[in-house]
């Protein structure tokens, strides 16, 4: 197998509406909601970073100006923060992306469904492998888990999904993949179905926010049409891809917290308190007289 081309380009959908988040997600999008101090979007950027990628889509929607605001130089804020000779925090603000990193965005009109978000994003794209990474999944690992897919991307040269067991009774709130076994941590793809009812699910193994992907997806998705809750979903489109490409399902390392929801949200709040280097400490004493 020809070495496969290096991913550079990683596609960030940030233009779903965020019911669940309401009334938070009213005027800005969920992915910049907080985790202790960082927006979910930037843990997700630094972990598409780290994977090597340097050129950063966002598809954004209704709510999109906070997102490009976060990623841009803020000139006012820099030059009041040096005036006061506030050095650490200065370097916080600016140091939000390496300077080799360029930020691209693109706008979906209508949040159609994660597949026409994913779509959207093709003209930036073009004929390139590329990472997608949803922010509201937030996956503490070592090293990230966009770069443990890599490596099985790199020894592929196919499709790369993210997937974790889930319980039976879960398994409509998820991309389910069914393969051929596992091979240690990944398994070839077989067929996959989106949010089926757990009597109908081939497996319970669920898809989470990461993929890798080649640009025949684009192609898929040109004909996909409503799926699953009447949205254009990236399942379905991959799904068309297996009949002419390999795709594999990998078993991440890490801890995964769903900040789409509440709870979990508040679960990974918790446990990024826990670990922070500066709050850690205070914190885990402060929850532990909870108790
Ligand atoms: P979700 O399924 O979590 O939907 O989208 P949502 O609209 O964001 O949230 P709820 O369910 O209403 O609370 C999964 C990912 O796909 C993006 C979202 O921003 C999120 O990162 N997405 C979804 C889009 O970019 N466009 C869409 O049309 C739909």
């Amino acid at each position: 197998m020809a070495k496969p081309k290096r991913i550079t380009k990683a596609v960030f959908p940030v233009a779903g509406l965020g019911t669940r988040f309401l009334p938070a997600t009213k005027a800005s999008p969920k992915e910049m909601l907080p985790v202790v101090d960082k927006p979910l979007i930037q843990y997700a950027a630094e972990e598409a970073v780290e994977a090597g990628a340097e050129l950063l889509v966002f598809v954004t929607g209704r709510n999109k100006r906070a997102i490009p605001d976060h990623f841009d130089r803020a000139y006012e804020l820099e030059n009041e923060l040096a005036t006061q000779q506030k050095d650490k925090l200065l370097q916080l603000a600016q140091d939000i992306l390496p300077r080799s990193v360029t930020c691209v965005y693109v706008r979906q009109a209508q949040a159609l469904g994660l597949g026409h978000a994913v779509l959207c994003a093709r003209p930036v794209v073009g004929d390139d492998p590329f990472y997608v990474i949803l922010a509201d999944d937030l996956i503490r690992a070592q090293p990230g888990v966009i770069s443990q897919m890599r490596g099985v991307y790199e020894q592929t040269g196919a499709s790369v999904l993210a997937v974790q067991d889930v319980p039976r009774s879960e398994t409509s709130k998820y991309g389910i993949v069914e393969t051929d076994g596992f091979d240690g941590d990944r398994g070839r793809i077989v067929s996959m179905v989106e949010k089926p009812a757990p009597a109908d699910a081939p497996s319970t193994l669920g898809v989470v926010g990461r993929y890798i992907l080649t640009p025949r997806v684009f192609e898929k998705l040109e004909q996909t049409g409503r799926g699953a809750g009447g949205e254009i979903q990236l399942t379905d489109a991959i799904r068309d891809l297996l009949s002419e490409e390999a795709a594999w399902a990998y078993r991440y390392t890490g801890e995964r917290f769903d900040c789409g929801s509440k709870l979990g949200y508040l679960q990974a709040t918790v446990e990024y308190g826990r670990a922070h280097p500066e709050l850690g400490a205070a914190f885990s004493a402060w929850l532990k007289e909870q108790e």
